[in-house]
C-alpha cells in the first residue's frame, strides 16, 4: 500500500456550539477518485476549509504527503500541492477565460503577475510560456474556442470546467472539487465525469470530491466516506454506499 496522499485524523472544527465537523478520520492513496458526500450542511465543504488552510482544526490533525498542515495559510497550502474549487464559483468574471487560467499558474512560477505587468523581459517569457500552459488545460477541459471570451459571459458549466482549469494550472498532485457538476445537465455532467477520469488517468491527479449528484459520484468515485451532522456514517465502495441503511436514512431525512 503507497503512504496516502492526504490524511484526516480524528479532524473536528466547532464553530460556537456546532461541531461542524466531528471526529473525521479517513486517508486518501495517490491517484485515487474519492468521494465526500452527504445531506446539506454535513461538513463536507468544511472538510475542504480544513485541507486549505481557511480554518484550523480544534482537535486532529490533517496531514499531505506525511507532514501535519495544520494551520498553514491557504496561499502555502496551494503551494505545497492542493488546489480546490468552490461551491459557489470564484472566478475573474471580468478577465478572459485564458487570464483566469495564466493566473493559477502565476502561483507556481517565480516571477509574479505585477513583475509581468510591469514587462520585466523575464516576466514577459515565463508569461508567455504560462499562457502556452493555460491554453493546453483550456484544450484538456475542452474550452479552448472561448480561450479569448470574458469569463462572466461562459454559461454556467463551463463558468465550472474554467475552475478546474485554473486549478490544474497551479499544478496540483491534489484536487479537490466542490460540487463539480451542479446545476449541469445530464450530458454536461457525463463528459464532466470523463474529464475528471482524464486528470487522473493522463495527468496522474488525485481527486477529492464533493457531490450531490449521485450517478457522477458512484460512476466515477473509487471509495466514499459519508457524512452527516459533522460526522462519518458510512465508507466504502460505491455499491456498498449505494444499498447502506444510514446513508438512505440521511438522504431521505433531508428529502422530507
Ligand atoms: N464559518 C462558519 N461559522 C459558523 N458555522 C459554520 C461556518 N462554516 C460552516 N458552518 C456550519 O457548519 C455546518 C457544515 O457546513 P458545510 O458548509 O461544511 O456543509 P456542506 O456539507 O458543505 O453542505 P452543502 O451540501 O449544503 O454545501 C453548517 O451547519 C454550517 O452552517
Ligand atoms: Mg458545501
Amino acid at each position: 500500500m503507497p503512504d496516502p496522499i492526504l490524511s484526516l485524523q480524528n479532524a473536528t472544527i466547532q464553530f460556537g456550539g456546532l461541531v461542524a465537523v466531528d471526529n473525521v478520520t479517513f486517508d486518501i492513496n495517490p491517484g485515487e477518485l474519492f468521494g465526500l458526500i452527504g445531506p446539506n450542511g454535513a461538513g463536507k465543504t468544511t472538510c475542504f476549509n480544513l485541507v486549505t488552510g481557511v480554518y484550523k482544526p480544534t482537535s486532529g490533525n490533517i496531514l499531505f504527503k506525511g507532514k501535519v498542515i495544520n494551520g498553514i495559510p491557504p496561499h502555502k497550502v496551494a503551494k505545497l500541492g492542493i488546489a480546490r474549487t468552490f461551491q459557489n464559483i470564484r472566478l475573474f468574471g471580468a478577465l478572459s477565460v485564458l487570464d483566469n487560467v495564466v493566473i493559477g499558474g502565476f502561483l507556481r512560477n517565480q516571477t509574479n503577475i505585477f513583475a509581468s505587468m510591469a514587462y520585466l523581459p523575464g516576466a514577459i517569457r515565463e508569461t508567455e510560456r504560462l499562457r502556452d500552459q493555460a491554453m493546453a488545460l483550456l484544450e484538456v477541459m475542452d474550452l479552448a474556442d472561448e480561450a479569448n471570451g470574458r469569463a462572466s459571459d461562459l454559461p454556467y458549466g463551463k463558468q465550472r470546467r474554467l475552475e478546474i482549469a485554473r486549478a490544474m494550472a497551479t499544478q496540483p498532485d491534489l484536487l479537490l472539487l466542490d460540487e463539480p457538476a451542479a446545476g449541469m445537465n445530464p450530458q454536461e455532467s457525463e463528459d464532466l465525469m470523463n474529464t475528471v477520469r482524464k486528470l487522473r488517468d493522463d495527468f496522474g491527479k488525485t481527486v477529492l470530491l464533493i457531490e450531490h449528484d449521485m450517478k457522477f459520484v458512484m460512476n466515477l468515485c473509487e471509495r466514499i466516506v459519508v457524512l452527516d451532522h459533522g460526522e462519518e456514517i458510512a465508507r466504502g465502495v460505491p455499491v456498498e454506499i449505494r444499498s447502506h441503511p444510514e446513508v438512505i436514512k440521511a438522504y431521505l431525512g433531508e428529502a422530507c
